[in-house]
């Protein structure tokens, strides 16, 4: 990322080997006419449909090319093009820069960049119809959107190739407005103190058993991802999961609901915004085995559960002034009507309804279909990346917020 200091945006601009690289050039005037700076990375195939010279005349800078082959130099640069974005767009992407992206290949400039940098990513696909409709590509790009590489979906009309179909690049005043949506994200969180819940707990049995639920911290994660790239100091506590935390995050780790209780008494209460989408169970053993507890054959197993405590009602409770609290609720029926219950007894002021018996919403998948309810507000949403939903709950975060 670049310094805070900078007040021109700083977009890279990976072009790749397709006919529409040259609509790149209109592109990247179209963003320096929206007041960012612009730096050109180009494959090598992009060198033969445009010259590195007129990108580098245009933006001022070197356009950086894999035309030589001195791969050292790559190690040098490839960082400090990726620290220095704070967007990467690529336009056009072929078929081939979506594959390595997918697979993290790193053969040259661009897929090494793109790799190694945390800037939101863009890509806007330009290729033959027969290609972009592969069930290759496809994947690809299904893989990259549940990461929350953002997309620019192609236009349909007369092909280079001379077939008709869906491939032709998106209009360039489409790729830039959404160039400068994404920018616009990137800071509005700043100064704001950000609690993420995530992932489940584990109510011990005895040492080696416990009861759990099928959380993967995957919802969460993508929460405290997202805070923390517009800006925000983020604070994640996170039950135990397999995924690696964000970085530049705060990590509490907890086991049990009264672990998680504790961590929310002590950190909550000096956040702005708190959103919990971890999955506390509701009930834990009576007692806790000391020793493995033995089979008796022939006899049933009987476990007697207690209450635990509501961690967000608890919390709720104490909210302050300028606090804003929001909850998941996880249902598998009248969703809506439980949500909206949820959102009053634990003093939320946003609840985000998930059913999570819906194909790709839920417990451990990368995208979801949630609600969101605040107050007399309600906004569906259609099946996106975690990452995607998490943009838009902090987005309503901030409009209730005002
Ligand atoms: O982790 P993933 O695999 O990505 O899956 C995401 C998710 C399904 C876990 C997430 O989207 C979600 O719905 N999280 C809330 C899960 C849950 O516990 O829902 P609930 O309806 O039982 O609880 C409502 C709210 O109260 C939640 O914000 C929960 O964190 C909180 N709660 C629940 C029980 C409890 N004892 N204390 C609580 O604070």
């Amino acid at each position: 990322m670049s310094t805070g200091e900078q007040s021109r945006p700083h977009v890279v601009l990976g072009v790749t080997g397709g006919i529409a690289a040259y609509k790149a050039c209109e592109l990247l005037r179209l963003l320096q006419k929206g007041g960012a700076e612009v730096q050109v990375i180009m494959t090598k195939n992009a060198c033969e449909f445009v010259s590195p010279l007129t990108f580098e005349t245009l933006s001022g800078f070197p356009a950086v090319t894999d035309t030589f082959n001195r791969p050292e130099r790559w190690s040098v640069e490839h960082v400090a093009m990726a620290k220095w974005a704070d967007l990467f767009v690529i336009a056009p992407a072929t078929a081939n820069i979506l594959a390595k992206m997918a697979a993290g290949i790193a053969d040259d400039m661009l897929s090494t960049t793109v790799l190694a940098t945390s800037a939101p990513v863009l890509v806007a696909p330009a290729m033959n119809s027969g290609m972009y409709l592969n069930a290759a590509t496809q994947a690809n790009m299904s893989l990259l959107q549940s990461r929350g590489i953002h997309f620019v979906d192609p236009a349909s009309g007369y092909l280079a190739c001379g077939d008709t179909g869906v491939g032709k690049l998106a209009p360039v005043e489409e790729i830039a407005a959404r160039c400068f949506e994404l920018l616009n994200k990137r800071q509005d969180m700043a100064g704001l103190r950000v609690l993420v819940t995530a992932g489940p707990t584990r109510e011990m049995l005895d040492p080696v058993r416990y009861i759990t639920n099928r959380s993967s911290g995957k919802m969460g994660y993508a929460l405290a991802a997202a805070a923390k790239a517009r800006g925000a100091e983020v604070t994640l506590l996170t039950g135990p999961v397999s995924l690696s935390a964000p970085a530049g995050v705060h990590v509490v780790p907890f086991l049990t609901t009264a672990d998680l209780l504790e961590a929310m008494l002590k950190y909550a209460g000096d956040c702005d915004v708190i959103i919990q989408a971890a999955a506390p169970a509701d009930y834990r053993p009576e007692a806790v085995a000391q020793q493995k507890i033995k089979k008796k054959s022939g006899e049933p197993f009987v476990l007697t559960m207690v209450e635990n405590p509501d961690v967000a009602a608890t919390v709720g409770a104490m909210k302050k002034e300028g606090q804003t609290f929001v909850g998941f609720a996880a249902e598998t029926e009248n969703v809506l009507e439980h949500a909206a219950g949820k959102l009053k007894k634990k003093h939320l002021d946003l609840i985000v309804a998930n059913d999570v018996t819906a194909p790709g919403a839920g417990f451990d998948v990368d995208t979801n279909i949630v609600t969101l309810i605040a107050g007399d507000h309600q906004q569906s949403l259609p099946l996106a990346a975690k990452r995607e939903v998490a943009d838009a709950i902090l987005d309503e975060v901030l409009r209730i917020r005002g």
